[in-house]
């Protein structure tokens, strides 16, 4: 068994954060949290699971364990132009700058060295969870999934659909052949039997799919009991142009239910202009919403209330939505879904700002729960797998200053206000080291 001793910080349903100074943390041979507890029983654990306490890593004075994050919304694709093209909004953008660039996909010389960068560059940012959205094109979108698992990162990875209002003459299936390459996809990505990779079921958003392909991709994620995700009222104009797409849907999120679609497995990225009724409906389904904040206000989309999405009970975790969010980075979606909440303060003064203690539990429990997978990942309880990265506030070039009475959970404060990949010295996805990335790659 592997034994860390030192200070861990998580959230759990009942707080948005503790910090355990002095506990040790021990893994067993499958990766996973064989004991937590308190430093002062480290002699009987020690007796309990057969380990020396010269075996014992003790974290230094600066340092701590922090859960893996989780980005639940993030296109892989449009990483080589984050931080660039954020002067449009939505449909303008996907037509004048996404659709043409995920259009070079079918070059898998091209998607290998994107998705190498994206999946690198997460994973130093301490993403050890990615819902990723690929393109259209099948053989790409199982390399990264091929790259993910190369990389040790625990991934769901979307083939994107759509058959219908692609804006760009290059960039399109046909209904047909797009059900056909989402069954090869998901039957070749299964065949691999990645541990930590899996496929979801990915119509781009309503306006870019028919409803016999939206039909047919509900169908799919029933018969394999997959995850689903997809885009939902994120701008105006679009929740406009869906209701004249789908006269007979009550709501852009019954487009989805009456397709099969909105599932307990389901994860829509923005939702700013869902009803308390839609909420209410996704509150039945279990579906989950990612919040984008970073993306929202880039490109002028809108605000997500979380509170409102909070007290409808929905499950809520963060997004970067690279590259409409111009960082990769969650500690970047973290300030800005902070932010966010603090700018609709200012129009409702009875509102609550959202705590960075809150936002960090969204980006790593509430994440892990938006993509069901908190029975494993999202915390420090015994059983789970050990997600983690371990964070140093004083490393060279730390873009972080400490002073006198600064205890850990000042520090802690500051490290997600402040912090970068420099802090983030060591990164573990299900008990394995993955970052630093091993010397071949
Ligand atoms: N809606 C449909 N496709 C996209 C996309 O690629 N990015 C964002 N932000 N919204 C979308
Ligand atoms: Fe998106």
């Amino acid at each position: 068994a592997r034994v860390y001793r030192g200070t861990f910080a998580h959230s759990t349903r009942d707080a948005a954060l503790r910090v355990f100074t002095d506990f040790v943390l021990g893994l067993n041979v499958q990766g996973k949290i064989a004991f937590f507890e308190e430093g002062q029983n480290v002699e009987s654990l020690s007796h309990q699971w057969g380990f020396e306490m010269s075996d014992i890593e003790q974290l230094g004075p600066h340092e701590f364990f922090i859960p893996g994050m989780v980005d639940t919304h993030i296109h892989a694709s449009q990483y080589t132009y984050s931080g660039t093209h954020l002067d449009l909004p939505l449909l303008d953008w996907l037509k004048i700058y996404t659709f043409p660039v995920e259009s070079l996909y079918e070059d898998l010389d091209f998607a290998k060295d994107v998705y190498t960068k994206v999946v690198k560059r997460t994973l130093c940012n301490g993403t050890t969870t990615a819902c990723y959205f690929a393109t259209i094109h099948t053989d790409a979108s199982l390399l990264l999934g091929q790259i993910a698992d190369d990389f040790g990162q625990r991934a769901l990875i979307g083939k994107v659909c759509m058959d219908r209002n692609t804006m760009v003459p290059d960039y399109k299936e046909l209904t047909e052949g797009c059900k056909e390459e989402t069954d090869r996809f998901i039957h070749e990505l299964l065949k691999k039997k990645y541990a930590l990779v899996k496929p979801v079921v990915t119509p781009r958003f309503a306006i870019s799919c028919s409803s016999s392909l939206l039909s047919n991709l509900g169908k799919i994620a029933k018969e394999y009991n997959l995850h689903v995700q997809s885009h939902i009222s994120e701008n105006k104009q679009e929740v406009q142009f869906v209701k004249e797409l789908f006269p007979d849907c009550t709501s852009y999120t019954d487009v989805y239910v009456k397709h099969g679609l909105l599932t307990d497995k389901t994860v829509m990225a923005h939702g700013c202009y869902l009803t308390d009724e839609e909420l209410k409906i996704f509150h039945e389904k279990g579906a989950a919403v990612s919040h984008c904040p970073s993306s929202n206000i880039s490109l002028i989309s809108g605000m997500l209330n979380v509170r409102n999405i909070l007290k409808h009970n929905v499950k809520l975790g963060l997004g970067t939505d690279v590259a409409g969010g111009y960082s990769s980075s969650m500690l970047d979606t973290i300030r800005r879904a902070v932010d966010t909440s603090k700018a609709l303060c200012l129009q409702d003064d009875q509102l609550k700002p959202l705590s960075y203690k809150e936002a960090f539990r969204l980006a790593t429990l509430g994440g892990s729960e938006v993509l069901s997978l908190d029975d494993c990942t999202g915390n420090f309880d015994v059983g789970k797998d050990f997600d983690a990265l371990r964070v140093n506030i004083c490393v060279p070039g730390s873009p972080i200053d400490l002073f006198p009475g600064d205890d850990p959970e000042v520090i802690l404060e500051k490290f997600l206000n402040l912090g970068d990949d420099r802090n983030i010295v060591e990164v573990y996805v299900a008990g394995k080291q993955v970052v630093p990335f091993p010397a071949s790659s």
